[in-house]
């Protein structure tokens, strides 16, 4: 019998009681509240896809950022721009005696070398700059000499600081910045990522009015030449360096 054969094309009693629900509230309902219930229906169901989709998106920033942090803390990642930087808390300094104030913003920034060993590694690297701040205090210095110092960690520690004047012998006066890279000279090129460390000290130092933008890159001439890609790289990065 044909009627025997159409089970395929009977619809199923849920999608029944849809289909009739929908054609009573199309036909049979005439009040407005019912007949704008769909509609409500898709604007909340909206809003909760995009609540849904915010919610993702705050976890994932979240733990985007936390695993970055986590990442920058333990050195796993160590990408451009970020600004590895030691404080002088963090590398247990011993408090200076007595330091003399930089006249800020300064117009000179002094490249050199330590003239020490170098290191690789961040407690090596600690113990050295620790060393080097023994060293010069006991040579009469308050300080470690240099405002900062680019260690073979890629980090920059705090030396004096932000604040006070270096003070290499022959180059102290207070309007000149000291960064110094540990080790000596001629013992390796400045690696690329102490170079962008070096370039992002730079930047922070003229946005915070340290430096001008104008400012003068100086070298001791004996080690001058162990400077020139690092100087080639500061004049393409920081274009406007002719004061007006
Ligand atoms: C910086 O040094 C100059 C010359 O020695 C001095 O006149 C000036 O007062 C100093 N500036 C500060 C902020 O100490
Ligand atoms: C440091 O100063 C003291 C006292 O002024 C002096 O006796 C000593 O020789 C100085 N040391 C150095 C390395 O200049």
């Amino acid at each position: 019998m044909p009627s025997s054969r159409v089970p395929l094309r009977d619809p199923c009693p849920f999608c029944l009681i849809r289909i009739q629900n929908s054609t009573e509230n199309i036909i049979n309902e005439n009040s407005p509240l019912i007949q704008r219930r769909p509609i409500r229906e898709t604007v909340d169901s909206k809003w909760g896809t995009l609540l849904f989709g915010l919610l993702i998106f705050i976890l994932f920033f979240g733990c985007t950022i936390g695993f970055y942090l986590i990442g920058v803390e333990t050195g796993e990642i160590e990408p451009h721009d970020v600004l590895l930087y030691s404080s002088r808390y963090n590398w247990k300094a011993e408090n200076a005696q007595s330091n003399i104030d930089l006249a800020l913003p300064c117009r000179n920034l002094l490249l050199l070398y330590t003239n020490s060993s170098p290191c690789f590694e961040y407690n090596d690297c600690e113990k050295e700059i620790k060393n080097l701040q023994k060293q010069h205090m006991q040579s009469n210095h308050s300080d470690i000499l240099y405002n900062f110092i680019i260690a073979g960690d890629d980090r920059i520690f705090e030396g004096r600081g932000w604040k006070y004047a270096s003070d290499v012998p022959g180059y102290n006066d207070n309007g000149t910045f000291s960064v110094a890279l540990l080790g000596f000279p001629g013992d390796h090129d400045p690696t690329d990522a102490e170079l962008d460390q070096l370039i992002l000290l730079i930047n922070l130092l003229i946005a915070n009015h340290k430096l001008i933008h104008c400012f003068e890159v100086i070298t001791k001439p004996e080690e001058e030449e162990f400077f020139s890609t690092v100087i080639n790289q500061i004049q393409r990065t920081f274009i406007e360096t002719r004061c007006s």
